[in-house]
């Protein structure tokens, strides 16, 4: 979801519980099973489980080892696994973890960035803090996760315009560009300015301060293109749910191109977790496993 290139994927989903982890694992083995060479990262700093749905005990090596400096580089904490072509990166506990300093996420995004990996896949904790979005930010795509019910489909949406205000923030503070800026933290206090709630009252605004910042501002809508996981879909009406999202981001957010999938609610997923194994090992022919592969083959075709 950014300008910069890179195999970075971000699981994010705001809402906790909402599958990410199981996704996350189950999507790396699917990938590394159509020759891809993935490394899967628990990134949920200060709340890491990602290792137990692998069935691995806690590592020896793991985040807290990057963080701290023990290792010079985050490739010396990569643990390979029994799947062909997969390894994991285990994550941390230590306290302050998940509030990163910024050069710390920067030199993390930076080690991440040059594993030897054709995919690295990051599992991201729950919420929308700016060490969450910011990992979004800095990946190729970001794999956003909901479930049907409203309250997650609404934290989704809300978390999708926290990014967006985020990224172009960063780049009218690279352009040091003041008024829009101002703009853009006015556009944040909608009950003061409800004439900035959208996008389209964003752009009205921003013409009449400084008319060459509105192709600036359409030009990074165009980048954004969200690839959206209704998660534990009961029916087809649960899969339709993603449409909330994409109505909203279009009416308030002008962002027009994104990319919707779901998975299908399967008990074979909880049998999974309590025997430690992935589902697509424990049962590869349930619906889970078919949607999961289903995703890798577009992430496949059309992201890589
Ligand atoms: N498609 C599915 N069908 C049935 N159960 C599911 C499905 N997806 C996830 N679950 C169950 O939902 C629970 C939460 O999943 P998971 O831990 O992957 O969520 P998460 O988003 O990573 O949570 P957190 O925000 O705490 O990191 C687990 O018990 C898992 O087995
Ligand atoms: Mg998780």
């Amino acid at each position: 979801m950014s300008e910069l290139k890179a195999n970075i994927m971000a699981m994010v989903g705001p809402k906790g519980g909402v599958g990410k982890t199981t996704i996350s694992v189950n999507l790396a083995i699917a990938l590394s099973r159509l020759g891809k060479k993935v490394t899967v990262v628990d990134l949920d700093l200060g709340a890491s489980n990602l290792h137990t749905y692998l069935g691995l005990k806690q590592s020896r090596v793991s985040l807290n080892d990057f963080v701290l400096k023990k290792v010079d580089n985050l490739s010396d904490i990569v643990i390979s696994t029994d799947i062909d072509g997969m390894s994991v990166i285990c994550g941390g506990d230590i306290p302050g973890i998940a509030n990163l300093h910024y050069q710390k996420k920067m030199k993390l995004i930076r080690h991440l960035k040059n594993l030897k990996a054709d995919i690295v896949l990051l599992d991201l904790g729950a919420g929308a803090s700016f060490n969450v979005v910011d990992f979004v930010i800095f990946s190729q795509q970001g794999l956003l996760v909901t479930t049907p019910e409203i309250p997650s489909l609404y934290n989704l949406y809300s978390f999708i315009k926290t990014y967006l205000f985020r990224r172009l923030i960063f780049k009218f503070k690279g352009l040091k560009n003041n008024a829009i800026l101002t703009l853009l933290e006015d556009a944040k206090d909608f009950e003061a300015n409800p004439h900035l709630n959208t996008m389209n009252g964003i752009l009205t605004e921003a013409e009449k301060i400084d008319p060459a910042s509105v192709e600036l501002i359409n030009g990074l809508l165009n980048t954004i293109k969200p690839f959206v996981i209704v998660n534990r879909a009961k029916s087809q009406k649960d899969s339709n749910t993603g449409k909330v999202i994409q109505n909203l981001m279009n009416t308030y957010l002008n962002i027009n191109s994104s990319v919707l999938f779901s998975v299908h609610e399967d008990n074979r997923v909880g049998y999974s977790l309590t025997k430690s194994r992935p589902v697509m090992i424990e049962a590869p022919d349930s619906l889970f496993a078919s949607d999961i592969n289903s995703i890798a083959a577009m992430l496949c075709r059309d992201y890589l």
